[in-house]
């Protein structure tokens, strides 16, 4: 292996992969692995799907790249479309920034390159959103997110996000623009005797208190993930959750951003994952499963009331990026969107799904360093405790999480899942995510929780 490569553990380069085929992985010394993670929640239909690339290839045939602000591509035009009507229509009615910013074309829909990227757009778009309103509200500044939350690792994102760990180190230079509330997070919030609903209001009545600290009108938007991913381990919304928080947002006239970077496109069972919320948000992000890994590409999905004050204003999105909207990439999503109606893998990742929780459930939920199962679609998460009955996380230091992942890729395993940490309290805390492909059978749910059984009794009897 090259030297030259600043692999994310500089010490220990990962296996290299040679090939890729469905669900498996093959590395350059044999392996064969099941790959139950999809990477991170990405390749959502296998590896190698012919359709896919026959759509990459015939595009580069067309053309590989056009600077967006000055042409457009069907291919753009096409991906757009495909997400503003995934929406019924709720999300958007204006322009496509990565056309050219036309304000004939009657939706909105940017795309961008990652989701990082998709975040940081929302930010700039919540915050112009609010200059352009007549008359202009310039005094809101303030984001509110939420603890134990991921929404990317530049500057911006990160400093929108609420990992403890994640952000430590850079503290110091990130924007203080962001304050954080609690996360929904049942397992280890809801209190003894407590409802749900008095769960929920009180998360609610804490935005609430959030907002009247910071000053109502200083709030461009409230940032959440839909359904928790990495950094606090598949946690879906109670019921009436979101309705709840987006009341206190619309209260303030403050925007409800969705973040489904990690949850949307069709993971928990639905193309958008608030659909199962009953609330429709003002920005959402989306990207892993837009592009299913055959290509980088992640959305910013914009609601009307956005649209028109743009619309209404300068009538263009401050922000454009050199990659923003390549054909290449507008193409595979194009195929990878077309793959998942064709084959009907939503309905499959709801019955998949199902029965994945309840394989977990039955073979790992009484396992005495299994504290919580829980998810939704195919997006399940195993949190590990040090002591089932207190909920006491394993310590940060002992890398409980990353040691299930590791186990993983050992031959004998041959599984790959994604660890998580810090989901207790921003630093301890370890999960794992399994997050397998749209089209897995019945027989490949049941090797994962197979799998999965194994490594986590190996790591635990060691
Ligand atoms: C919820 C969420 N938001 C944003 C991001 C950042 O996306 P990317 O790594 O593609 O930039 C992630 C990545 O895992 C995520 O899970």
């Amino acid at each position: 292996m090259s030297p030259s490569v600043l692999h994310p553990k500089l010490s220990s380069p990962p296996p290299s992969i040679t090939h890729s085929a469905g669900n498996y992985l093959y590395t350059h010394d044999g392996r064969k692995i099941f790959d139950a993670s999809c990477g991170a929640a990405v390749a959502c239909l296998g590896h190698n799907e012919p359709r896919v690339k026959q759509a990459i290839l015939a595009q580069l045939d067309k053309t590989a790249y056009v600077y967006s602000p000055f042409f457009t591509v069907p291919a753009a035009e096409e991906i757009a479309s495909f997400l503003t009507e995934s929406t019924g229509g709720q999300m958007g009615r204006v322009f496509i920034v990565s056309s050219g910013a036309s304000p004939r074309i009657p939706r909105l829909t940017l795309t961008v390159l990652h989701g990082t990227e998709a975040i940081e757009a929302s930010l700039k778009m919540a915050r112009q959103y609010f200059t352009e309103l007549q008359p202009p509200q310039m005094q809101r500044t303030r984001f509110i997110a939420r603890r134990q939350s991921y929404h990317g690792n530049t500057l911006g994102s990160l400093g929108v996000g609420g990992h403890k760990a994640r952000r430590a180190i850079f503290e110091p230079i990130l924007s203080t623009s962001t304050s954080h509330v609690a996360p929904c997070y049942p397992y280890r919030d809801m209190k003894d005797g407590e409802t749900e609903e008095e769960y929920v209001n009180r998360l609610a009545e804490e935005l609430e208190g959030e907002f009247q600290r910071l000053g109502p009108s200083t709030v461009c938007a409230f940032v959440a993930e839909t359904m928790a991913g990495t950094t606090l381990g598949c946690v879906p919304a109670l019921p009436g959750y979101h309705k709840a928080m987006k009341a206190v947002c619309d209260r303030h006239g403050a925007l409800y951003v969705l973040d489904e970077v990690m949850s949307g496109m069709g993971r928990t069972g639905t193309l958008h994952a608030w659909e199962q919320e009953g609330v429709v948000p003002d920005l959402q992000t989306v990207a892993k499963g837009l592009g299913a890994g055959y290509a980088p590409i992640g959305a910013l999905l914009v609601g009307d009331r956005v649209v028109e004050a743009l619309a209404n204003g300068s009538g263009a999105f401050m922000h454009s990026q050199t990659y923003q909207g390549h054909p290449v990439a507008c193409a595979a999503a194009v195929a990878v969107q077309r793959v998942i109606q064709e084959d009907g893998l939503l309905e499959n990742v709801r019955v998949q799904g199902e029965y994945l929780g309840r394989l977990l459930n039955e073979r790992l939920g009484g396992h005495r360093n299994v504290g919580d199962v829980r998810g939704r679609g195919l997006f399940w998460a195993l949190e590990f405790v040090k002591d089932k009955a207190t909920k006491e996380p394993f310590p940060a230091e002992e890398g409980v999480a990353q040691k299930v992942h590791l186990t993983g890729l050992q031959e004998e395993y041959s599984i790959s899942v994604i660890p998580g940490a810090g989901v207790a309290d921003g630093k301890n805390g370890d999960i794992i995510q399994i997050a397998p492909a749209y089209n897995v059978s019945r027989e490949d749910i049941e090797l994962i929780v197979e799998r999965v059984e194994s490594v986590v009794h190996a790591v635990f009897r060691a």
